[in-house]
């Protein structure tokens, strides 16, 4: 996907991954459209890549409806879609409130794919376009502790292998890229610090750079660090071995 003079729109461009995607594509020589809530840092974000800015509540699907006519509205076009917006909660299931369940669910998983229903249609008529889908490893692994997070981020990983399957030979790509420990705002925002020594938590500059390397050569899969592919095939071949050993070093 050539990204130089395409449009991009990343969601959650206000913090962490999100942001230090939007400064990557901006270097190379996207026009960005950047999306978070927070108007300030948006603001900020927005003059520094020479970006326009918008701000929306991904748990609401009318803001996801109109975030998706503004971007084309003030872009004409979206080329690419990077779907970084997202957030935890961390903590046994059965003390999960119910409206925390909601927004994860809605932010998570239901936003991207309202996102995508509004733009596909006009990267399928142009036979041209990326949609990049930040996962997790948790998605692919299951975590203790964050069972709702890993179900969807688990979900948008099946909408994304789906969606692939489906828009091959249209000329639409999709990738999906799962990070493991980022240091962000992620982790004081579930409610609960990062709290093991290892894996070290890697900089968000760092997925930034996987991410936009992947939409550039349409790479469809990645891991943040590659090594975790590793745990993920062991689950795959041998899964009696790996809930062993989750259960030894597993854990958020
Ligand atoms: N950090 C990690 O270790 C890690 C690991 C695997 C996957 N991920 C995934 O990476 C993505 C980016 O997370 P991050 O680590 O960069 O965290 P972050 O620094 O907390 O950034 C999250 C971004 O999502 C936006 N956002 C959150 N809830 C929203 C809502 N309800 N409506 C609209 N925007 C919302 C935030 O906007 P405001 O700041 O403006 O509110 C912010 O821009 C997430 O999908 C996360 O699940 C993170």
């Amino acid at each position: 996907m050539r990204i130089r003079d395409s449009v991009a729109l990343v969601t959650g461009a206000s913090s962490g991954i999100g942001w230090a995607t939007a400064v990557r594509l901006a270097g190379a020589g996207a026009r960005v459209v950047v999306h978070g809530r927070d108007r300030e840092r948006l603001a900020a974000l927005a003059d520094a890549v020479g970006g326009v800015p918008l701000a929306g509540e991904l748990a609401d699907p009318d803001q996801v409806e109109r975030l998706a006519a503004a971007a084309l509205e003030v872009a004409g076009r979206v080329d690419v879609v990077v779907h970084s917006a997202g957030g935890g909660w961390a903590g046994p299931f059965d003390r999960m409130p119910a409206p925390e369940i909601g927004r994860l669910v809605a932010v998570n998983l239901a936003a991207p794919i309202g996102l995508t229903r509004a733009l596909l249609p006009g990267m399928r008529a142009r036979g041209s376009g990326y949609l990049m889908f930040v996962t997790s490893i948790a998605g692919r692994l299951g975590v203790a502790g964050e069972a709702v997070y890993a179900a969807t981020k688990g979900g948008l990983d099946a909408f994304a292998e789906s969606l692939r399957l489906e828009l091959r030979g249209t000329g639409v790509g999709v990738g999906a890229l799962a990070p493991g420990v980022v240091e962000t705002r992620f982790f004081e925002r579930r409610g609960q610090p990062y709290g093991r020594g290892r894996p070290r938590p890697i900089p968000a500059e760092r997925v930034a750079d996987v991410l936009v390397r992947s939409i550039a050569a349409e790479r469809d899969d990645r891991y943040v660090p590659g090594w975790l592919r590793l745990p993920v095939a062991v689950r795959a071949t041998a899964p009696g071995l790996y809930r062993r050993l989750a259960g030894r070093f597993g854990g958020s």
